[in-house]
């Protein structure tokens, strides 16, 4: 039995208009993602590694092509069938982290959960702690440095237990033992199931990644 595809693009482009100019951000690109898979986006700064992640994660509609989750077209999704898609079954951390400068640390972890009616005071700590934040649960954002940041939009993306998660440079403001530990946390998730996809630049972190997805120009390429 041929196992179903989780995300399944088939000749994917996306273009954005800049003034009379049209950026070809990705051309053609079809890929699968299968349960359990652990894969490295890598490539040159420009080359469309953003603009793939949030086509996967249903934060923006493709251009040309198909998208499939679990099966389903995304392009015959209403916007609230794909607003429940993200929330419940893809995890996303951004390049920009996105929180919430008047919230504290626990407060921005939990915020998600609000949106699906289950009480996770608890797991928020605890994400907090395997991220090594325990200590910083009251501070606000403008409070943590670059790579607290991150570590808090990382817990935050795993608040309601995504099956997939989709990191965006994750551990791109982070030294050398911070991005280490982050992708410990990634392996044990990946271990426990979770299905994860991350862009880095970082050569020690794609080396422990299941597979290798090279963008370059908005095409995929031999890794
Ligand atoms: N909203 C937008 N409007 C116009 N052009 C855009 C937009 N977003 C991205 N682009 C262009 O699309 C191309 C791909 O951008 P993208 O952000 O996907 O690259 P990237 O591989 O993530 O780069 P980086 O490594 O610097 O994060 C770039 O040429 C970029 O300038
Ligand atoms: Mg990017």
């Amino acid at each position: 039995m041929s196992e179903e595809a989780i995300i399944r693009l088939e000749h994917v482009c996306r273009q954005y208009r800049r003034g009379s100019e049209t950026v070809h951000a990705l051309k053609d690109i079809s890929f699968s993602l299968f349960p359990g898979d652990f894969v490295a986006v890598v490539g040159p700064s420009g080359s469309g590694k953003t603009t793939l992640m949030n086509l996967m994660g249903c934060l923006d509609r493709p251009s040309g092509g198909r998208i499939l989750v679990h099966g389903r077209e995304v392009q015959e999704e209403s916007e609230a069938g794909l607003t429940r898609l993200r929330r419940t079954v893809i995890g996303f951390v951004f390049q920009q982290f996105f929180l919430i400068p008047t919230l504290n640390v626990l407060e921005n972890v939990a915020l998600p959960s609000l949106f699906t009616g289950k009480k996770q005071r608890e797991r928020a700590l605890n994400l907090l702690e395997k991220v090594g934040l325990s200590q910083r649960l009251y501070h606000l954002p403008g409070q943590l440095s670059g790579g607290e940041m991150q570590r808090v939009a990382i817990a935050r993306s795993l608040i309601n237990g995504p099956s997939i998660l989709l990191a965006d440079e994750p551990t791109g403001n982070l030294d050398s033992r911070n991005a280490e530990r982050i992708l410990e946390l990634f392996e044990r998730l990946n271990e426990e199931g979770m299905t994860l996809v991350m862009v880095t630049h970082n050569a020690d972190l794609v080396k422990q990644c299941k597979a290798v997805v090279r963008i370059e120009d908005g095409a995929m390429v031999q890794a």
